[in-house]
């Protein structure tokens, strides 16, 4: 057959067939995706300090662990109140122009979500120590240290934002540990991550493979079924440890304190719904609204409650999930 001896012929036919294979597979479904997907109305552009931050993110590797897409699958829940959507990427552009649009969706998940960790420890504190070598507050974390991002001062400046390191993870160096601005905005850039609440008051749809919950209240009001020990870890361990001791001027002890045996749970549940910021002078840093920022329920945060007030040697009067959601519902009609 002529067609397979001439080079011309079959250069050209693989070129047109290649080329309308592209166009079909690639360009054409690209297109449509940009015509149809557009950022959420609510959705906030980063911070100048949060597009430095996300270099930063890049440079060091951090996707490498981390993915930012919640699926739909139930297991997915802790990770945001609503499985990820293309709106949710369609903001993002290309870094410039050599460089490819960066979503950083991740592919590995050796480290927690991070699409709405914003929300979830929005604390500036925390996420500094945190860099500076995550075991200081996760005991057996296995995500690196970046001390790279940090300086150690003498004598810090009025304007430096200097680190509470433990001594042990001082390795001997004297001198205070002071933030860079990279870590800063690396920080921003962390703070910015959150999930945009869908428009309209729409809610979120369910997610797929939903497990049964068990959850039953006893005749005594004490929640079954409710792990105290368990929401603690995941709520409120990361600052005041597993054994509730806290971090030596960062985080304060809930062993021993006053607020948590106070018999009266009004304090602590205002504590735990809207931050705290009474010891500053002690050198804490504020603590977020952790309870309103992670949606705890009733029952939960009379579940955690009673977990601390009976834990470490605690040993005060336990709380009833009513107690609670009466407290709650005061603090609210006073924000009204
Ligand atoms: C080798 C894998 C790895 C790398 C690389 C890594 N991390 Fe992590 N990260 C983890 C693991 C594991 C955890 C959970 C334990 C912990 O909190 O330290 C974690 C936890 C976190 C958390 C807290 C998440 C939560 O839900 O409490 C943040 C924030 C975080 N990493 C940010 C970063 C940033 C920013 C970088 C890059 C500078 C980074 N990580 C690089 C593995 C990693
Ligand atoms: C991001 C870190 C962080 C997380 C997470 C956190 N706290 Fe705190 N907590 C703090 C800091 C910091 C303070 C001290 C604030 C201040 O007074 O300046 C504090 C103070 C408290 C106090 C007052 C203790 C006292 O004696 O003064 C209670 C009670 C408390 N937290 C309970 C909780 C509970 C319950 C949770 C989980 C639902 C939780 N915290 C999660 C950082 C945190």
């Amino acid at each position: 057959m002529e067609f397979f001896d001439n080079h011309k012929k079959l250069f050209g036919a693989t070129f047109l067939l290649f080329a309308a294979l592209t166009i079909l597979v690639a360009i054409l479904p690209a297109l449509h995706n940009q015509r149809n997907n557009a950022p959420l109305p609510n959705a906030e552009p980063l911070s100048d300090d949060a597009v430095k931050g996300k270099a930063i993110f890049i440079a060091n590797g951090c996707v490498a662990c981390h993915t930012q897409q919640v699926r739909n699958v139930d297991m997915d829940k802790i990770w945001g109140s609503r499985p990820s959507i293309a709106s949710d990427y369609a903001g993002i552009h290309r870094t410039d122009i050599w460089r490819n649009t960066a979503t950083l969706m991740g592919t590995e998940r050796t480290g927690p979500d991070l699409t709405n960790i914003g929300s979830r420890q929005p604390s500036l504190d925390w996420n500094l120590v945190h860099l500076y070598n995550p075991r200081i507050v996760v005991k057996e974390s296995i995500m690196p240290a970046y001390p790279w991002l940090f300086t150690i001062k003498a004598e810090p400046e009025k304007d430096d934002v200097v680190v509470s390191v433990p001594d042990e993870f001082l390795k001997g160096k004297a001198g205070k540990v002071v933030a860079t601005p990279r870590a800063l905005q690396l920080v921003a850039y962390l703070q910015s991550l959150k999930q945009t609440p869908l428009p309209d008051g729409r809610p979120a749809p369910e997610f797929l493979y939903k497990k049964a919950e068990k959850k039953t209240v006893a005749a005594d009001g004490t929640v079954q079924g409710l792990d105290g020990a368990a929401l603690y870890a995941v709520n409120c361990q990361s600052c005041h440890q597993p054994n509730g001791e806290g971090l030596k001027g960062a985080f304060p002890s809930l062993k021993g304190s006053k607020i948590v045996l106070d018999d009266d749970p009004e304090i602590m549940v205002n504590i735990i719904m809207n931050g705290y910021n009474g010891r500053a002078q002690e050198g804490f840093p504020p603590m977020p609204a952790v309870g309103t920022d992670n949606k705890l329920s009733a029952e939960e945060i009379a579940a955690i409650m009673n977990h601390e007030k009976t834990s470490w040697g605690n040993n005060a009067k336990q709380v009833t999930p009513e107690q609670v959601q009466q407290i709650v519902d005061a603090v609210k009609q006073k924000a009204e």
